[in-house]
């Protein structure tokens, strides 16, 4: 199965987002854009993980805490690896310091699953689109400049969530499989 972890986001920055994403769709379809039901935070991705070992998964990822809620701001729009290679069109998040540290320890209670730690800074971002050719149209990069500090709302949430993906020919179809709220108190 493959999987990964993430965060939901709040539905007004889901719209948000999709409007901006529909007007953006509207001056090219070259890059793959994201479905609004399917925008999420990654927190980590696992990959192929084998059924049997689901549930040590979703135990290791139970026992995951912080002291607080996340708070985050969706904000600002960007390229990864940067304006002159884009390959991942993304909204900026400026989280609470805990995200950073929420990713880590789940990149950690990965390992004993043979699931390597993430090399690059943990980076948060929404993928709006995957970019494959990287001449993007005059008109979709200067609509994209426009709205290059906009803001989309904000986020407060005590949950992550461990998710399916399954590849489909129309794109990727995404399945909750576990929630887990990181500020309950350990039994
Ligand atoms: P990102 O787009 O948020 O950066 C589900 O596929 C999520 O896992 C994607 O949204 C993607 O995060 C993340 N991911 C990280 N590495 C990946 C990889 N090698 N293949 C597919 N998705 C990956």
């Amino acid at each position: 199965m493959r999987l990964f972890v993430a965060l939901e986001i709040p539905g007004a920055v889901r719209q948000n987002l999709a409007a901006m994403v529909d007007s953006l769709r509207a001056m090219s379809r070259e890059p793959r854009w994201v479905r609004p039901e399917n925008l999420h935070v990654t927190l980590k991705f696992l990959g192929e993980v084998a059924e049997g070992k689901l549930d040590r998964v979703r135990a290791a990822l139970g026992t995951i805490r912080s002291e607080q809620q996340v708070t985050a701001d969706f904000r600002g729009l960007g390229f990864f690896p940067d304006d002159k290679h884009p390959r991942v069109f993304w909204a900026g998040i400026e989280a609470s310091s805990n995200l950073k540290t929420l990713a880590a320890e789940i990149d950690s209670a990965m390992l004993e699953f043979g699931i390597a730690r993430e090399k690059r800074a943990f980076s948060p971002h929404l993928t709006l689109a995957r970019i494959e050719r990287p001449r993007l149209p005059e008109a979709l990069r200067a609509a994209i400049a426009t709205n290059a500090q906009r803001e989309f709302g904000s986020l407060q949430t005590n949950e992550f969530r461990l998710i399916q993906s399954k590849l489909k020919p129309s794109g990727a179809e995404y399945t909750t499989l576990a929630s887990f709220q990181f500020t309950a108190k350990l039994e």
